[in-house]
């Protein structure tokens, strides 16, 4: 592209600590000949508080005019009682990979060499999670009767369309397709949860057969967990649904290296609406406003966006250099501030035009 016109979603906590890390990263990664624009947007818990306004139709229109979405972290203090029932995170975050049809929550996950695990002989780990993101328990689909009686009865229940599912599933067969290993594992609890469960299976068995160069293997999620601490480098590419995902992919980001290196790119392949890229983290309450949060999950995020719109070398440079970083980290702390000159100035000296 010529130009690229991507939001800021900073958002609350470390948010806006990571993010600005992150555009200083974009700005220096990108080729020379590409003109950025960058329009912030102020959506998140603090102005919910100030204002009662999470995002009105307006701004979501005025989102979707965008080439991508960057965003830092969502949710506020998890005691203030104002924020209950996760509005901010439905309201916002959700609302967002809803609107935008971000049925592809991809949330890759490798041992840089150099990077602390709490694995012993991790070995080779290098794996994808093709997280869906659009169905699922997420929907929002169940309600409460009798709240706060002993009688009282909740359900969420979950939503897979062989529609949704598909076009996740052949994704991911894509993404195991072009990568060395050509392995896909399906992750999901298909002897409880036989209705989705069953629908997964059969979907993948159905796909597989215009992918006969990758393999595949079934796990139960809880089976899976097991073996993301015994024996993660047998993973290559893992697809699942929504809320398996979103607990298998903070277990991914445990295992190789922390929370705070985790990246994510919440995906609308077909372009139809602007795709957004944030770390897997959230707003961190109990570091903000320290200068202690690691950015590179969101500088990582960077790297997949780079990649989405087809700035390739870019987006090596850049991996290049977090990962250098990784490496050569020891055991100093830094600040964010600091992590994110460290990272920036060996793009320097790779001869970008940072
Ligand atoms: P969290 O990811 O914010 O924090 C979990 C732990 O990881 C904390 O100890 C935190 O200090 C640490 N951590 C997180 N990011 C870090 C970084 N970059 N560097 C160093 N340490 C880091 O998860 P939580 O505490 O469950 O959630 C806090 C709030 O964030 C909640 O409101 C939650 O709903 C929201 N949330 C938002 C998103 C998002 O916006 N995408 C994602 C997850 C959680
Ligand atoms: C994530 C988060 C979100 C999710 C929450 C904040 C809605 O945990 O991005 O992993 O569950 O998807
Ligand atoms: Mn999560």
């Amino acid at each position: 592209p010529e130009k690229l016109d991507i939001a800021v979603i900073a958002g609350d906590g470390i948010g806006p600590e990571v993010t600005a890390q992150a555009q200083r990263a974009l700005q220096a990664a990108l080729p020379e000949g590409v003109e950025l624009t960058l329009t912030e947007y102020p959506f998140g818990a603090a102005r919910y508080l100030e204002t009662g306004e999470i995002i009105s139709d307006a701004e979501l229109h005025a989102l979707a005019q965008h080439d991508g979405i960057l965003l830092g972290a969502v949710g506020g203090d998890p005691a203030d009682e104002r924020l209950a029932g996760g509005i901010i995170e439905r309201g916002l975050l959700l609302k967002l990979r809803f609107a935008f049809d971000h049925y592809i929550n991809l949330r890759p996950g490798a041992i840089s060499p150099g990077v602390k695990t709490p694995l012993s002989d991790p070995g080779e780990v290098d794996f994808v999670v093709v997280r869906e993101g659009t169905e699922g328990p997420y929907v929002g689909n169940g309600g409460v009767v009798r709240v706060g009686t002993p009688q009282e009865i909740a359900t969420e229940v979950s939503v897979n369309t062989a529609y949704g599912v598909e076009r996740t599933v052949r994704y991911a067969f894509e993404k195991a397709k072009s990568r060395p290993r050509k392995h896909l594992t399906l992750v999901h609890k298909k002897n409880v949860l036989v209705n989705a469960g069953v629908l997964w299976q059969r979907v993948v068995d159905r796909v597989s057969a215009d992918y006969p160069d990758v393999a595949v293997e079934y796990l139960h999620v809880d089976a899976a967990t097991i073996f993301f601490v015994t024996n993660p480098s047998r993973f290559d590419v893992i697809v699942t649904d929504n809320l398996f995902g979103d607990i298998v992919t903070d277990l991914a980001a445990a295992i190789t290296g922390g929370i705070g290196l985790a990246a994510s790119g919440n995906i609308n392949p077909d372009g139809e609406f602007p795709s957004m890229f944030e770390p897997v983290h959230g707003s961190a309450p109990d570091i903000a406003g320290l200068g202690k949060a690691d950015p590179t999950a969101a500088i990582l995020s960077v790297v997949l966006l780079l990649e989405h719109f087809g700035l390739i070398d870019a987006a090596a440079t850049l991996e290049a250099a977090c990962r250098a970083d990784l490496a050569s980290r020891g055991g100093a702390s830094r600040s964010t501030s600091e992590i994110g000159d460290a990272i920036i100035s060996r793009l320097t000296a790779q001869g970008t035009n940072a």
